[in-house]
């Protein structure tokens, strides 16, 4: 498969990855904060919103795996990896890629939740609205896409394309 078209740039992700950035390092402010990625397609909008936060914080990770056949989810996800020490004394926030049907997000948001920690926020790259198959938001979403198949940024197709530097559409 080939790349359609460019649907963000990478000017337009970095200006508004600064932006979060900023929102977020007022409201946390003098507050212990932990940043969880999941992986793996967070791993790049992570490693950039990180570095937009300029107070302290904390990163930890998560793995789910959501399953694909082509680029129609199957609704199921289940978890790779886990956080194995005590989240309780700080906040969190959730950084993920992109939400679709809500269903890995939603899974893995009750699964933080359940470690208590002093408050929970997800923030996410993407959001594509149409495809939500269950009650689930983000707190605050990035960027909003209609319902084609994203790559870059983090996002694959088949492990590939995760590299790209803008998000675009494919074939
Ligand atoms: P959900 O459980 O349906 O919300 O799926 C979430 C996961 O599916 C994301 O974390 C991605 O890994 C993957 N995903 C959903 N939509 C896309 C897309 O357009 N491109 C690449 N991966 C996607
Ligand atoms: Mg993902």
């Amino acid at each position: 498969m080939n790349i359609k078209k460019i649907l963000i740039s990478e000017e337009e992700i970095r200006a508004k990855i600064r932006e979060t950035g900023k929102i977020l390092s007022e409201e946390y402010k003098g507050k212990p904060l932990i940043i969880i990625g999941v992986l793996k397609g967070s791993f790049v909008f992570l490693s950039d919103l990180c570095r937009a936060v300029e107070i302290p914080c904390e990163i930890e990770f998560v793995g789910a795996k959501s399953y694909y056949s082509g680029t129609v989810s199957s609704g199921e996800a289940s978890f790779t990896l886990d956080i194995d020490r005590d989240i309780s004394g700080s906040h969190v926030i959730i950084a993920e890629d992109i939400i679709d049907t809500g269903i890995t997000l939603k899974k893995i948001a009750e699964h933080i939740k359940a470690k208590n920690p002093l408050s929970l926020k997800v923030v996410t790259l993407l959001d594509k609205p149409e495809r939500r198959a269950v009650d689930f938001e983000a707190d605050m979403s990035l960027f909003e896409i209609p319902d084609v198949f994203a790559v870059g940024f983090g996002l694959d197709y088949g492990e590939n394309y995760r590299n790209l530097p803008y998000i675009a559409e494919l074939e």
